[in-house]
Parts: structure tokens; sequence; C-alpha cells
């Protein structure tokens, strides 16, 4: 197949076609990307969940209960873990453990900041340490003197530096004292344990998630979901307020994918983390619809705007706006970046039909005319999608999103040429296998190879039309392999950072947005697209020329010959071929469990010839970049 690419008549990019949807899904956030390593840390309840003592055992015989103070630990955090020594009292040693998000990763070289708040008497100190869940063996501890008071809630901090790496992660946090020293019990609550996080930050990322996050070259971010932005009722919505500022005034979410969430991973968070891996906001805004079908009516709406449009002084605004004021309070005076807001998720889906129709007849106008009157340079998204038939009024732009066969993202290559409506693939995946099953029938347990490619040529024709579509965004993200309930992910992960597994999709997704084109250049051939499908472009910054193509379902699996010119790039010219390829079975996929990645990355030089013709073969079912310049 022969392919001549022009050196100009293409179009400046945005820069940021590749990233990702992050909300609490699958403990994809606490348990997840979240650091903390404490599970239900301060016996938080929500509408959903009763406030309990999941996750704490005894030890030393101590009886541990629940208890709703008169003086809680903040009006937040108002249920606390009572501690009194059992009947006898002895052994003098009592207290209590976590298992953690299913296990805690206990490293010698790390250095852990744990910190627990008390309420009682008591002369004496505490020891902190990890334990093995199932030996006992102890791998480090601390002592914490204690400073606490029967008639206030006293914070302890400590460092816990483990004196040898436990062999496994099914560990736990053991926090003991001396009963004799005690009168009566102890009320405890917020206690915490961090690991060392990604860039160092207070309240932070866990390094091996964020890390395989970053590595795949993000540069577009939707935040906060999903169905978690929206609730599952229009009273308990993922209020960004609640997840600002201190712990002790984060009282906890009870989200909507069956299990309780802190408000660790709180606005803030999202937004630095976004800043540390440089990656353009999309910022989900509550629109007055919930999951369960509540919708706001109009006269009730305009706090919901006024709402979104202090979120958006939070984010942006100056440091003598109000809420410009509280983030700089939280330690980000200076503004962050902010240009794409999005009013609800999936307005189309819940409260069928009348979703949409209060959607479209004053939900969305409403938001859409508030926002552009306060920030006529935010690009105002709407939830629904032009090809899922839905009006999206200008000056707005579309959400469309794509969990799908293989072949459907095949079949709609050519769906995003001239578009009107500008685009945002706001979430997208292959997630179910060819052979005639719709989006209700059962999805893959993995991303699986074909799909991967069948994701590559999706990408393809977004990028091919960046002009109108916004990025791309990959959803969800992250599974916890201990609880999920969405299996097909980008990244899997488990408390022990070995099982942290980059799927077929990682491969296929990091490979393109780490060739990122700062303009695109039209490619012409005699061939139409199909088995081969591809995009040009080049990146001023670094030089190069760029072809990223995929081969998918090529006639008797036939390798397909590839011949491409850049005009302007001379012979002699080299450039690096990136080939990606899967194994026999195209639904092959990359196990944590076996640790076995079936995707074999191939680089190799390739010279233009005494014609400038780039030439290579490509194999069915795989994924290319050549790049004159690469990185
Ligand atoms: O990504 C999983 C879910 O799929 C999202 O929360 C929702 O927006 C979509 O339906």
């Amino acid at each position: 197949i022969d392919v001549a690419v022009k050196a100009d008549g293409g179009n400046a990019t945005n820069g940021h076609q590749y990233g990702f949807l992050h909300e609490d899904i699958n403990n994809s956030g606490d348990g997840g990307l979240y650091a903390e390593l404490v599970r239900n840390r301060a016996f938080q309840s929500s509408y959903s969940f009763e406030a309990n003592l999941e996750a704490w055992y005894s030890l030393g015989g101590a009886q541990l209960s629940l208890k709703k103070l008169d003086k809680p630990l903040s009006k937040a955090l108002a249920s606390s873990m009572n501690v009194a020594a059992g009947p006898g009292g002895y052994p003098a040693t009592i207290g209590f453990y976590n298992d953690g998000y299913w296990g805690m990763d206990v490293k010698k070289a790390h250095k852990y900041s744990g910190s627990f708040w008390v309420k009682g008497k008591y002369d004496g100190h505490f020891t902190a340490s990890f334990r093995s869940n199932i030996t006992g063996d102890i791998f480090g501890s601390a002592k914490v003197q204690s400073s606490c008071t029967p008639d206030k809630w006293t914070e302890h901090t400590y460092e816990l530096r483990p004196e040898r790496d436990a062999p496994n992660s099914n560990n736990t946090l053991a926090i003991t004292f001396d009963s004799a020293g005690v009168d009566g019990s102890l009320d405890f609550n917020l206690i915490s344990l961090f690991p060392p996080t990604y860039k160092g930050r207070k309240n932070g990322m866990r390094i091996d998630i964020a890390e395989a996050l970053e590595q795949l070259h993000p540069t577009l971010f939707r935040i906060p979901g999903g169905n978690m932005l929206e609730g599952q009722t229009n009273t308990s919505w993922w209020d960004w307020k609640d997840s600002l500022g201190p712990l002790t005034e984060r009282p906890g979410f009870g989200g909507v994918w069956k299990y309780p969430q802190t408000h660790g991973l709180g606005l803030m968070e999202y937004l630095e983390f976004s800043e540390d891996l440089g990656m353009e906001l999309i910022v989900g805004v509550y629109s007055g619809l919930s999951l369960n079908g509540d919708i706001t009516p109009k006269d009730k709406l305009q706090p919901f705007i006024d709402d979104a449009l202090d979120q958006i002084e939070f984010i942006r605004g100056p440091v003598d706006s109000k809420w410009g004021a509280r983030r700089a309070e939280l330690g980000h005076p200076k503004p962050f970046k902010l240009r794409y807001v999005e009013i609800g998720n999936e307005d189309w889906l819940a409260g069928r039909p009348t979703g949409w129709q209060t959607y479209k007849d004053y939900r969305f106008p409403m938001f859409l005319e508030a926002i552009n009157a306060a920030h006529p340079d935010i690009q105002v998204i709407a939830s629904g999608s032009t090809f899922d038939g839905h009006d999206i009024p200008k000056p707005a732009a579309g959400d469309y999103h794509l969990y799908a066969v293989p072949d459907t993202l095949i079949k709609q290559f050519n769906r995003f040429d001239n578009l009107e409506t500008p685009h945002l693939i706001g979430e997208m995946a292959a997630t179910h296998p060819n052979g005639g099953l719709g989006f209700n029938g059962p999805m893959q347990p993995w991303p699986w190879w074909s799909g991967a490619v069948a994701e590559a040529v999706g990408l393809i024709s977004y990028e091919r039309n960046h002009d109108r579509i916004i990025g791309a965004a990959y959803a969800p993200v992250l599974k916890s392999l201990d609880r999920w309930q969405w299996p097909i992910t980008i990244i899997q992960h488990a408390a022990d950072p070995a099982l942290t597994t980059r799927s077929t999709s990682w491969f296929v997704w990091e490979l393109f947005a780490g060739h990122i084109f700062t303009e695109s250049l039209p490619a012409s051939s005699k061939t139409p697209f199909g088995p081969l499908f591809y995009v040009t472009g080049r990146n001023e910054v670094t030089g190069g020329h760029i072809f990223k193509g995929a081969v998918f379902n090529s006639t008797d699996n036939a390798d397909v010959p590839v011949r491409i010119t850049f005009e302007g790039v001379k012979a002699g010219t080299q450039a690096e071929l990136t080939l990606l390829t899967g194994p026999e079975d195209p639904y092959g996929y990359n196990d944590p469990w076996t640790g076995v990645n079936v995707v074999e990355t191939t680089k190799t030089s390739v010279t233009a010839d005494a014609d400038g013709v780039f030439s290579f073969d490509m194999p069915d079912l795989s994924v290319a970049v050549l790049d004159t310049a690469p990185k």
C-alpha cells in the first residue's frame, strides 16, 4: 500500500488527543490510585453505607465497638472506634489491626507516614507495627508517645520504617498499647498510613499506579466520572466541596459502585495529579440528574448552576475571588488551567426518556448560558452525542461514549469525518468480543489483543479528525483485582505492586500518545482504508514526520506491505519503526497472575530509499508508529 504524505494542508492539533477518565469504580481510587493503606480509616457513613468496623480486628482480647460520641472528632467524622480491655484485663497489651485494601505492601526501603486521633486518658506509648496476616511476624514498628486527654481529640503522628521487606502483601497495620496505663477505654478515629507517594505529595497517589498512568503519556484527564459524578440521588451526588481540605472535614461518599469512598481522593488531589502529569482537564459538573432518575426541576436548578460556577472559580479563579482564595488556602494560589467543562454525565441514560428531554429543554441550556457568560473561553461539553441522536446546541461540543466490539470500532472509522459538532470521546474501550454480542453481552475478562488493535483503529479515526475531536479518554482506567465490577480496564492492580499489570491496550495507547502531532498532514493512497488504517502528521518540536497505523483483519492474515513518502523528507533519512504485535490467539491478554506480556514491541530503523520511500511490512493485527525523529 503506497501512502503519500503532503508537507502541508493539515491543521495544528490541540496536543491532547489521548487520556483517560478517572472515577472511583473497581476500587480504583480508594484501594487504587489513592495511596492510603488503611481501609475504613474513619468509620464513615453515607446514604448507602452505615458506619461499621469492617477491616478492623481486635488484638489481645480488646473489645472494639463503634461509637457516635457527643464529642466526635469532627462534624464530618461522626463515628469512631472505642477500644477497651477485654474481661479480666489480660494480657496487658491490647489493640487492633487493619488488613488494608486486601493487604499492604511492606518494603524496608520505604518510610511510611502514620497518624491517628485518640480521645481518652492514657499514660504510656502506642506501638504501630506492620505484621504478617499469616504468621504474625513483625516487619517493623514505631513507638508513639501518648499525648491524649479525655476531653479532646489529639492527633498522633509517626514514621514507620520496616526493618525488612515482607515476603508478600498479606500484611496488616497493628496499633497496640498498654491497657494498664488507660483510664477506662480509648476512642480512635482517622487511623491513616501512607507509603511514599507519587512526587511526594501529602495525601497523594500510589507510586507504581501513578507511574503506570504517567508512562501512558496522557494529555487528557476527565474527572470525576462517569456515574460517580451523578451519584445515586439528587442529594447524594459527588459534591466536590466535601472533598476539600483536611481529612477530618471530608465526610465520605456512598459512591455508586457498591463500596464506600473516603473522599480522600478529592478535587484538589485530582487537580494536582493533572498538573503533575501535564494533562488537559475535562471537569464534569453535576447537572441535576442522578442515577436513580432524580431530575431537578427548572425552578430548583439555579443552586446547581451556581455551584458549578463556584467549582470553576475554585479551579481557575484569581486568589482574590472567594473560591480562588480557598484554593490558595489549600496550597495552590496559582489557578489551574481549565478549558473544558462537561455538564453532567450520560444524561441520556438515567431517567430515560425524561433525563435527556429535561437536559435538552432547560438543564443544559441554563448551564451553557451561565458558563459561557462568565467564562467565554471555556468549551462547554454536553453529555450526549449527535451519534446517539442528540442535538447539541452551539457552541457546545458533544461527548460520545463507546464500549464496543472491535468490529464496531472498525465500522465507525469514517464516522468522524466532516463532523459539524465537535466531540469529546469521553469514554471508550473495546469491551466485548466480536460475534454479535451487544453491549449487554458478557465483557471479556481483560483487554485482549484484537480489541486493543481495534482501539488503535478507533484512535486513528479520532486523530484524523483532531480539529473536531477534542480527544479520547480510555475508561474505566483501573481495576483492583480484589474488588471490581467492570472487568475491562487499561491497568490492573492489587496491594502487591508486582501485580500492577499493563494490559494489551496500554501498549497501544502508550505508543500512539508517545508520538504527538503538533500538526496533521494529509495523506493519500490509491488503496482505500482497511485492513490498513493510518493517520500522519508532524511534530514541530522534534522535527519528526510521523505515521501511525494499524492492520485489522487482512485477507488470509497476510502481512501488509507499507510504502510511505513524506513530501520534503529526503532519500537516506532514517526513521524509527515501532511495531506492536500480539499473540497467535487474538483473544490473548496480559494476565496479572502469570505476569506474561503477550504484546511484542519491536523497534527497527527504516531508511528512506532513493525515492524517499520508507518500506516495511505490517503483520495482521499489528500497530505501528514510524517517526523520523523519535524522542
Ligand atoms: O466507565 C464506566 C461507566 O460507563 C461510567 O461511569 C459511565 O459514564 C458509563 O456508563
